[in-house]
């Protein structure tokens, strides 16, 4: 599509705002560091760490981004609201490349229903809202909310209007995922052949996923001139979710015959990234899901089998490889070292810290006892088991459960608390989870409401790790904890604690919410 060779779209990774704003996504300060760290090994151009007038976790964990990752552009949210905007500009200081988004309702139901204002108020809060930013910041991105929705004449004027008043970006937002492809390429062209001055700024795009159509959205408004691309990992996001990151990046990369444009991503830092992020959300990533799921390039057909046996193109059109996919191969025993270790955790597109990796290989150690054969999808668990994981108060010493139709089932836990205090609580209950659970509960006298439970199996085999994800709920909010283990009532029994220890810690230190840990509310 594009005839210039060096033609460069901007990925604009939105997982810690759009995305961590959905429903069950939300995510501590330390996962959000791991992510914000991991969607820079991945080399996008601007992180969004959140909206920092939404909480005072929220401003904390931007500024902790913009403080800690340096390399991409650290972008902040706001309303066109002065207060808004100073907090983003407050936020975002510490970073090397900073950038204020503020956003206004345009569209007529937005207008008329929420905003109650007139199409004049409206131009005149969004170029206010732009100037504030500009007087504070360099980079000033504008979005017309529900822009797809908007009357193109009167997008056109607002588009004009924050221009003149020294924008940088301008973002085209399918709010509701409302919009098709070729509509949606129409409205792009359209404000490029009548907004004065839009060839000087760059046009951004950023789709919602309502009818399955926020990738092919995105990829339409790059054929009409948008340069920015907004995204999610695995499309987290409200409702539907966003446009997927990894699955636009591929389009773009496998297609570069028809759109001629690069990314300059590492893709192959897709598939650990996808896993990060599925793993800290609880969000599990669809077998059938376009790039990063199970089956993408799994091939059951013995037809197809033999076509990839004599060459791959066959029936592959990319390599797993160029995403980060590497064969399940058997990997390391009990016998191998730390340095053996670290290579395998840094081909799979690992970084650990120091502190992180030596946790890892003690879980490797203890794993490589119980476990015949150790995979990559083993030593990927570990990773992201324990790393970024903070310590306690609580950790589980002994575990014991019996459960037979006649007795019913029974759980004796043994905690360590840091302090040094140690305590053996028994319980029986439904099930050896349930009984698990309830003898947690009473050892630390925190007693969780359980909303989800979530098993997954890591690899093959009667000797596969359970990945548990259990999502409960403590004084109105949600908390998230994993566990894994080859036992599952034990990986069951780690994600529980976790949950518990998170509570904890947040009690322990007198700290309100961080927004990280709670279901938010406070949102556009
Ligand atoms: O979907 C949307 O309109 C948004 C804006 C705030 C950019 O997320
Ligand atoms: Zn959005």
């Amino acid at each position: 599509m594009s005839n210039q060779a060096d033609d460069r779209v901007i990925i604009f990774d939105t997982t810690l705002r759009d995305g961590e704003q959905a429903p069950g996504c939300s995510m501590t300060l330390r996962e959000k560091l791991r992510v914000a760290a991991a969607l820079n090994d991945l080399k996008v151009d601007v992180i969004e760490a959140g909206f920092p007038a939404a909480s005072p976790g929220d401003f904390e964990s931007v500024q902790a981004i913009a403080s800690e990752i340096q390399g991409p552009t650290i972008c902040g949210l706001a309303r066109c609201h002065p207060d808004d905007i100073e907090k983003v500009a407050a936020a975002v200081k510490p970073a090397e490349s900073q950038r204020i988004h503020v956003f206004l309702a345009t569209s007529e139901i937005h207008r008329e229903y929420k905003l109650h204002m007139a199409k004049e108020e409206i131009i005149r809060r969004a170029v206010a809202g732009v100037q504030q930013a500009k007087s504070l910041c360099a980079q000033v991105e504008f979005s017309p909310e529900d822009a797809s929705r908007t009357e193109p004449a009167f997008l056109a004027d607002v588009v004009a209007a924050v221009i003149e008043a020294g924008v940088t970006t301008v973002n085209i937002p399918d709010t509701v995922g409302y919009t098709v492809p070729g509509e949606f390429a129409n409205l792009f062209s359209y404000l490029k052949q009548n907004v004065a001055g839009i060839d000087d700024i760059v046009l951004s795009v950023h789709c919602h996923n309502d009818l399955g159509m926020a990738v092919a959205n995105s990829l339409a408004a790059v054929t009409a001139g948008a340069r920015q691309i907004e995204c999610t990992i695995n499309g987290i996001g409200e409702r539907a979710g966003n446009c997927s990151l990894e699955e636009i990046v591929m389009a773009l990369k496998t297609r570069a015959d028809y759109f001629g444009i690069d990314t300059g991503l590492d893709t192959r830092k897709l598939y650990p990234t996808a896993k990060l992020v599925s793993t800290i959300t609880g969000m599990s990533i669809p077998r059938n899901k376009a790039i990063v799921g199970e089956n993408a390039f799994a091939h059951e057909a013995g037809i197809h089998q033999h076509g990839v046996l004599q060459n791959a193109e066959t029936y592959e059109i990319m390599k797993p490889a160029d995403i980060g996919i590497k064969a399940n191969s058997l990997v390391l025993g009990k016998h191998s070292g730390k340095h053996a270790f670290r290579d395998r955790v840094q081909s799979l597109g690992f970084d650990p810290s120091d502190e992180e990796l030596v946790r890892a290989f003690d879980e490797f150690k203890k794993l490589a006892d119980r476990k015949k054969e150790l995979f990559d999808a083993d030593i990927e668990a570990i990773i992201m088991h324990t790393g970024g994981k903070q310590p306690g108060p609580w950790s589980l010493a002994d575990l014991s459960f019996s459960s037979s139709k006649k007795a019913g089932a029974k759980a004796e836990v043994t905690l360590i608390h840091n302090d040094g205090r140690s305590i053996t609580a028994s319980a029986q209950g439904d099930g050896p989870v349930e009984s698990v659970f309830i003898a947690l509960e009473q050892a630390t006298t925190v007693t969780l409401k359980l909303k989800k439970f979530q098993v997954n199996s890591v690899t093959v085999g009667e000797d596969a790790q359970g990945e548990v994800t259990a999502t409960a709920e403590y004084n109105g909010e949600s908390y998230r904890g994993h566990g894994v283990s080859t036992n599952i009532v034990e990986a069951g029994a780690l994600a529980y604690l976790e949950v518990i220890n998170r509570i904890g810690r947040r009690i322990e230190s007198g700290t309100p919410s961080t927004g990280g840990d709670k279901t938010k509310t406070a949102h556009i």
